[in-house]
């Protein structure tokens, strides 16, 4: 079993991953609650793939999960349903020090994980993510949040798990569209500052999307290790560090927002296509070499992600997409925080990027 530890201030926890730990559920949870019966909370596919298996493994260490199963989907990252869950945690009687099962994708997550955060002013949650994205970013790192009508995770907070639960046997029954968007947020810790890691990537990643496991538990294992290692240094996102984990996002949110946040285009498939457009414009900018970006295109295309903008048949310009980024949460006093890149592995925060030359940019890509 690969361990990975999660130093953050005040709350370490760790990060186990291996084949068959759902199975094993019960037994690694054991030490970490205190009472027989467990709250779980899930969504209605996940619980149609693996609350059997999870029932099994709880009895088998003396355990019982007691089942809240919610819609799936994006919208349930609700008012509506954290005020469920929130309900039912109360009536699952669940004291501060007491901890809740999260089981599923960033959506599950981010709700459960937000609840935790304010029933009884914080009681612990467990994780047990069940997407390739929810394994290799969203369980780790404490980052919780709702959807509002005005936007995305607009209202949340910071709340570490007490110990995530990484099982690459999950994506078994997940659909090979979301373990390929999934498979972009991998691909971003090598550009980020791992060239070794892009390069693994660029070897292993068709091995890894065909079902290889040890292809999957070498991904999870590295990109949780990089996101640990950025998250112990910045918890709460103040020194910058962290944002590095936004690359390929302030395009990627554009995408989203003109695509409506449908399946039109899943958030993962937005950040491969925005970490192809923050290295060609880094490249128009001067800062990158053009055969570095043609690189990460390639590699993004070859998997069976979008690599350029017409795959979306858009029928905005350049202007309109780059009006969504104005709305994006990051900003800063005004000036729009860009990540950029000087290289593969070379992802930096520039602080003064001019929106109009990013309008000219996606002008240019739009018609590509
Ligand atoms: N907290 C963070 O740091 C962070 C980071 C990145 C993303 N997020 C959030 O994560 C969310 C996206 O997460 P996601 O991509 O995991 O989406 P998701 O939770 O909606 O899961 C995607 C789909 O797969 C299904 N599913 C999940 N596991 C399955 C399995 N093993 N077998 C079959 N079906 C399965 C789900 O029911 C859903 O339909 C977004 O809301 C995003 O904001 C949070
Ligand atoms: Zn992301």
């Amino acid at each position: 079993m690969a361990v990975i530890p999660v130093d953050v201030a005040g709350a370490p926890y760790e990060v186990r991953i291996a084949p068959g730990l759902i199975d094993r559920a019960g037994a690694e949870i054991r030490a970490f609650v205190r009472k027989d019966r467990v709250p779980v909370i899930t969504d209605a596919n996940v619980a149609q793939a693996w609350r059997a298996r999870v029932d099994t493994a709880f009895e088998a260490a003396g355990l019982t999960a007691q089942w809240l199963i919610l819609p799936a989907g994006e919208s349930t990252k609700s008012w509506l349903y954290l005020a469920e869950v929130v309900d039912f945690l109360i009536a699952c009687e669940i004291e501060r020090k007491d901890r809740v099962v999260a089981l599923g994708g960033g959506v599950i997550g981010d709700l459960v994980g937000f609840a935790a955060s304010m029933v009884k002013r914080g009681c612990g949650f467990i994780q047990i993510p069940t997407t390739l994205l929810a394994q290799v970013d969203s369980s780790v790192g404490g980052k919780t949040a709702i959807n509002t009508p005005a936007g995305k995770n607009l209202v949340g907070a910071f709340h570490q798990p007490a110990l995530v639960l990484a099982d690459p046997d999950a994506l078994d029954s997940l659909p090979l569209r979301e373990t390929r968007a999934g498979y972009a947020e991998v691909v971003k810790y090598g550009l980020i500052d791992d060239p070794e890691f892009f390069a693994w990537c660029e070897e292993n990643g068709p091995r890894l999307l065909a079902g290889d496991r040890e292809a999957r538990v070498t991904a999870i294992a590295r990109s949780v290790a990089a996101k640990a290692r950025i998250v112990a240094e910045d918890e709460k996102e103040t020194t910058g560090v962290r944002a590095l984990l936004n690359l390929g996002h302030t395009f990627g949110h554009a995408l989203e927002a003109e695509t409506g946040f449908s399946d039109r285009l899943l958030h993962g498939e937005g950040v491969a296509l925005g970490m192809v457009l923050a290295a060609r414009f880094s490249v128009r900018l001067g800062l990158m070499n053009g055969q570095d970006a043609e690189r990460i295109a390639a590699h993004i295309g070859a998997v069976g992600l979008p690599a350029s903008l017409s795959a979306l048949s858009l029928t905005c310009d350049g202007a309109r997409l780059a009006d969504h980024m104005l709305h994006d949460k990051k900003m800063d006093a005004g000036t729009l925080p860009f990540l950029l890149l000087r290289g593969i592995g070379q992802t930096f925060l520039a602080r003064d990027v001019d929106l109009a030359d990013v309008a000219a940019f996606l002008d240019d890509e739009l018609k590509r």
